[in-house]
């Protein structure tokens, strides 16, 4: 299946006849959404004379795609435009956007995953309609299609299609019959409508439209909106007539700042991108995963190799492969596997590259190395055909969208989701754990979305007077037990990466072979505290520190009450989140802690010296 969960979508109903071109507009307003995706591009506009669509649309960059078709030529003055970042398949012209129904009335641009998509498409097929693509989007056509046959409005249509969808989207619609209207319509993909005054528009991100109205109504979950000349309808999918009224917000922003959400930094718009980039990512295909563990069910030998963020993914995915499936493997950092390894690896032995970029030298040259001595190669990824996946027999694609803060965030949480998927489907093939209790703990990542979103709303404040009153602090030290040394480990990459203090993790059992030496009244220690085995051998490490009069920071939950008692600072974890899916959550703060830490010292977060997004480099 080709889906598009992370893409940009644009939409404009243009009141302006003479002359006026929407294709111009819309291929300017991609433009500006292209940080959402750039895989592929596509316009449909409505040529009311001939009373069809015109499309033009293809695989590449938004760019490449004019030089070769020129955008601008298609007629009208209401249109929609699609760009896309591809997670799954090849970009290719066929599935690039818009889809038409099998009347070539009904037009649809999409942004993100239909669930049910499978099901409804053989149902369509049953009914004698063709599909032309391998898009989860080209059902949705066919489906207004259908409900139109049953005599009922445009509108009734449309709203009888998205009641069958499972999975998220945002979507614009566009009907030759009734040129004067587009209808939109979301579900967890967000979409924005943009009030200008000689036209309307409707994008996933403010940006699209900012140049040309800073007005906008914010459509919320589980709405669609009629949008004719003169209105702005907006109804609840759950109850259509419910007609619901949006007060119209001003945009104070720049379309920079638009970019990011309205929020200073990438890094920040990317912490809070976390809960929906994981509910993305946990969408995964559950067949892909089953594909990808089969590689590890018989393996006599199984590696992880990666680099900075990702090597810590690593650390985490040892830990959950051996609770979980109950399989050892062995992490090993990127630059060090070939050194390391040398010739003991052969053929039998599988190797797990992680890599959000796909691209870091270190980790291909270790694959590579694998590779020459016959080892299988799999691999988890961010990004569909960055050159780790044409080493790989099977890919993992991790759904968190273009990353553009230097510093890893929401890549790294969503390597621990996909880990996490991958141990549940392996427990299940070598039955290493009950059936109930896989179903318990599956129930139970899918709750890691809606944690991580409470942490942000709660704690966020909170963190940053923490990093405010602790940002000067020169060297911290950062400790966790298990599988939150992973945890710890990336925290303090977080806090030396952005805000530049020395900041050192270590398992917190090793601290007393050394490290504590260093401690002195004030010293700052970060403790990953989760209430799991590890949690009486940590309290007696926190005990030692506090002995020695440092200052203790937590995270831990929220009514662990002895941690708590003896921190002096806590960033609290709501109680309830299973703790094997701890680092998800107990990370959250810490990435916060580092953010917040930079901008109190005086430094770019997005933009941290002397590092690159991606380490080509050796
Ligand atoms: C940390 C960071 C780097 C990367 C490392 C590997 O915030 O961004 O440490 O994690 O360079 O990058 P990928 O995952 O692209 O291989």
């Amino acid at each position: 299946m080709e889906s598009c969960n992370l893409c940009g979508i644009i939409a404009i109903l243009s009141k302006v006849q003479e002359g006026f071109q929407v294709s111009v507009q819309i291929r300017e307003a991609l433009k500006r959404l292209e940080y959402r995706g750039y895989d592929s591009v596509g316009i449909a506009t409505i040529d009311s004379e001939n009373k069809r669509f015109q499309i033009k649309k293809d695989k590449g960059k938004i760019d490449e795609v004019h030089a070769r078709l020129n955008l601008d030529t298609l007629p009208g003055r209401v249109g929609i435009g699609h760009t896309r970042w591809a997670t799954h398949g090849k970009p290719s012209k066929v599935n690039s956007h818009p889809h038409l129904d099998g009347s070539g009335k009904i037009s649809v641009i999409h942004n993100g995953i239909i669930e049910n998509f499978i099901s409804l498409r053989n149902q369509l097929i049953e009914l004698g309609h063709e599909f032309k693509s391998e898009c989860d989007t080209e059902i949705i056509p066919h489906l207004i299609e259908e409900e139109l046959k049953k005599g009922i409005n445009y509108e009734e249509a449309v709203h009888g299609a998205l009641t069958q969808l499972q999975g998220s989207y945002a979507i614009a619609v566009l009907n030759i019959d009734e040129p004067e209207k587009i209808i939109v319509a979301r579900k967890e993909s967000p979409l924005i409508i943009g009030l200008g005054e000689n036209a309307l528009y409707a994008a996933s991100d403010i940006p699209a439209f900012l140049p040309m109205t800073n007005k906008v109504k914010f459509l919320l979950d589980e709405e669609m909106a009629i949008l004719t000349l003169n209105s702005v309808q907006i109804r609840s999918i759950r109850d259509f007539n419910t007609i619901i009224e949006r007060e119209t917000t001003e945009i104070q922003w720049t379309t920079e700042m638009a970019k990011k959400g309205g929020m200073s930094h990438f890094m920040l718009k990317e912490i809070h991108e976390q809960p929906n980039a994981l509910r993305n990512t946990l969408r995964m295909d559950p067949v892909i995963v089953e594909k990808f563990a089969k590689y590890l069910k018989d393996a006599p030998t199984i590696y992880f190799t990666a680099a900075g963020t990702s090597f810590h993914a690593t650390m985490a995915g040892q830990f959950l492969l051996a609770r979980i499936a109950k399989t050892i493997s062995f992490p090993f950092i990127s630059s060090e596997f070939k050194d390391r390894i040398g010739e003991t690896i052969g053929p039998g032995s599988v190797v797990i590259a992680i890599t959000q970029s796909g691209e870091t030298a270190d980790t291909l040259n270790a694959v590579v190395h694998a590779k020459s001595q016959g080892a299988k190669i799999l691999a988890i990824t961010n990004v569909l055909g960055s050159s780790i996946t044409r080493h790989a027999e099977a890919v993992l694609y991790t759904q968190a969208g273009p990353e553009i803060g230097v510093a890893a965030t929401k890549t790294f949480i969503v390597q621990i989701a996909t880990l996490s998927m991958l141990a549940l489907t392996l427990a299940e093939m070598k039955n290493s754990l009950p059936p109930a209790k896989i179903k318990e703990l599956r129930s139970n990542l899918d709750l890691v979305p809606d944690f991580v979103e409470k942490i942000i709303k709660l704690e966020e404040d909170n963190i940053k007077i923490a990093a405010d009153q602790y940002a000067q602090k020169e060297d911290f030290f950062y400790l966790g037990r298990g599988l939150n040394f992973a945890t710890a480990a990336e925290g303090a990459l977080k806090l030396k990466e952005i805000s530049y203090n020395h900041a050192e993790a270590y398992p917190a059992g090793e601290s007393k072979h050394g490290p504590i030496a260093l401690i002195e009244s004030g010293f700052p220690v970060v403790f990953v505290a989760p209430p799991d085995e590890t949690q009486d051998r940590i309290i007696s490490n926190v005990m030692e520190m506090k002995a020695r009069e440092a200052l203790i920071l937590a995270v831990c939950e929220e009514n662990d009450h002895e941690i708590i008692k003896l921190s002096d600072v806590v960033f609290r974890i709501p109680s309830g989140c299973n703790s094997l899916f701890s680092p998800m959550t107990y990370v959250v703060p810490l990435q916060l802690f580092s953010y917040y830490s930079a901008i109190r010292r005086g430094y770019n977060p997005d933009q941290p010296r002397n590092l690159a997004k991606v380490v080509t480099v050796l």
